[in-house]
C-alpha cells in the first residue's frame, strides 16, 4: 500500500511584481536580484485575497484534476508560516471553503519544508488505514509578512499555494520514503520574531520591525545546500537508489544558486532539475507543490519516473522525499 498522488494543483495571484517594480520601491536593480537569486518575478496577493484563498483555489484544481468532491477527502493538511490568523489554523479555513465536510484538517509549520513535513504526515495517515484521501496543501502570502523597506529580505518572496490529492492505493506508485529534520539551535538566522509570547503585539515592537521576516542570508544560504544535499543522498540511499536514477528533482525554489549549488553536489544533469524560481521567487512551502503541478501539466512526469524532492527552512528544517509517479 503507498499514498499515491492523483491530482495536482496550483494557483498564484493575479499580480505580478517585477524586479524593475521592485526598482521604486527600495534601492536594488533587475541584474542584482537575477544574479544573486535567478528571481525575474513574483506574484502578489491582492487585497482581500488571503492565503487561506490561494490554498482553496490550488485544492479546487487538484480536486478536478483528481476528479473527486471535496466531501470525498478524509484529512487537509496546509504546510503554512503565513496563515489567516495565528489561530486557528488555515486549513480550517480551507475546509470551509472547500465544503470538505467529512475531513479534520490542521496546519503544519515548517518554514519552506511545511509542505515535505505536511506531505509525510498524510503520507502516515493514510499508510496506518486511518482514511483513503487527503489533500495536502502548501500556501502563502508571504507579502504580508515582508518588511518592504529591507531590500535584503522583500526581493525574496513571493506568493502562492500549490496542492496535490493523496490517495491509499495498492501497487508500486507513490511516496516511497520521506527524511525529514529539525535542529532548533539557529532560530534567529531565520524568523519572524513577532508578534507571540516572546515579543506580544506592541508599538514599540512594530517600530521595530518585529512582525516581519528577518535572515541573515549568507548563513542560511551555506545551511540550505549543505542539508538539501545530505538529506536527497540519505534518502536515495536508504531506497537503493543512486543520483542517475532520478527522473527528476525537484527542489524548494528558495533561489537559483542555492538549486545550482546543490544539483552541482549531487551531480545531477540540467535535465533532471525542475527550476521555476525566475516566475514565483521563494513562495516557501508552496514551492514544490506549485513545482510539481507545472511539471505535471507540461508533460514532465510520467508513469513510474522517480521523482525527488528537497526542502529546507526556517527552523531550522528540511526534508528529502521520494515518490515513484
Ligand atoms: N539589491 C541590491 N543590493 C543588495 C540587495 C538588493 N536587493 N540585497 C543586499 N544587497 C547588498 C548588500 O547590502 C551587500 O552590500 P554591501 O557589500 O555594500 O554590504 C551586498 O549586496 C552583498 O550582500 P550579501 O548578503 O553578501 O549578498 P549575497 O551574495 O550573500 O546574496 C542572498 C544575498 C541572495 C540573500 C544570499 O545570501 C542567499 O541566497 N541566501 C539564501 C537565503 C534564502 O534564500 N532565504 C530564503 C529562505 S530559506 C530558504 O528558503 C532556503
Amino acid at each position: 500500500m503507498k499514498s499515491r498522488i492523483i491530482g495536482t494543483g496550483s494557483y498564484t495571484p493575479e499580480k505580478v511584481l517585477t524586479n524593475y517594480d521592485l526598482e521604486k520601491i527600495v534601492d536594488t536593480n533587475h541584474d542584482w536580484i537575477v544574479t544573486r537569486t535567478g528571481i525575474e518575478e513574483r506574484h502578489i496577493a491582492a487585497e482581500g485575497e488571503f492565503t487561506s484563498d490561494l490554498a482553496a483555489i490550488a485544492a479546487k484544481r487538484a480536486l478536478d484534476a483528481a476528479g473527486l468532491s471535496a466531501e470525498e477527502i478524509d484529512l487537509i493538511v496546509v504546510g503554512t508560516i503565513t496563515g489567516d490568523y495565528p489561530w486557528p489554523a488555515t486549513a480550517c479555513v480551507v475546509q470551509a471553503k472547500l465544503g470538505a465536510k467529512n475531513a479534520y484538517a490542521y496546519d503544519v509549520s515548517a518554514a519552506c519544508s511545511g509542505f515535505l513535513f505536511a506531505l509525510a504526515n498524510a503520507d502516515d495517515y493514510l499508510i496506518a488505514g486511518r482514511g483513503k484521501k487527503a489533500l495536502v496543501i502548501g500556501a502563502e502570502t508571504f507579502s504580508r509578512s515582508l518588511d518592504w523597506t529591507d531590500r535584503n529580505t522583500c526581493v525574496l518572496f513571493g506568493d502562492g499555494a500549490g496542492a496535490v490529492v493523496l490517495e491509499a492505493q495498492d501497487g508500486d506508485a507513490g511516496v516511497l520514503a520521506s527524511h525529514l529534520h529539525t535542529d532548533g539551535n539557529h532560530i534567529e538566522l531565520l524568523y519572524q520574531p513577532g508578534f507571540g509570547a516572546v515579543y506580544p503585539a506592541s508599538a514599540e515592537g512594530l517600530e521595530k520591525r518585529l512582525p516581519y521576516l528577518k535572515m541573515q542570508g549568507n548563513e542560511v544560504y551555506k545551511f540550505a545546500v549543505r542539508m538539501m544535499t545530505e538529506v536527497s543522498k540519505a534518502v536515495l540511499k536508504e531506497q537503493g537508489f543512486r543520483c542517475a536514477d532520478v527522473d527528476l528533482f525537484i527542489p524548494h525554489q528558495a533561489n537559483i544558486r542555492i538549486l545550482e549549488a546543490t544539483a552541482k553536489r549531487l551531480k545531477l544533469t540540467d535535465d533532471q532539475c525542475f527550476i521555476n524560481v525566475q516566475k514565483y521567487g521563494n513562495t516557501s512551502a508552496a514551492t514544490i507543490p506549485i513545482a510539481i503541478d507545472e511539471a505535471q501539466r507540461e508533460g514532465r512526469l510520467k508513469e513510474g519516473n522517480l521523482l525527488l524532492l528537497a526542502a529546507f527552512g526556517g527552523g531550522f528544517t528540511w526534508g528529502g522525499t521520494l515518490v515513484r509517479w
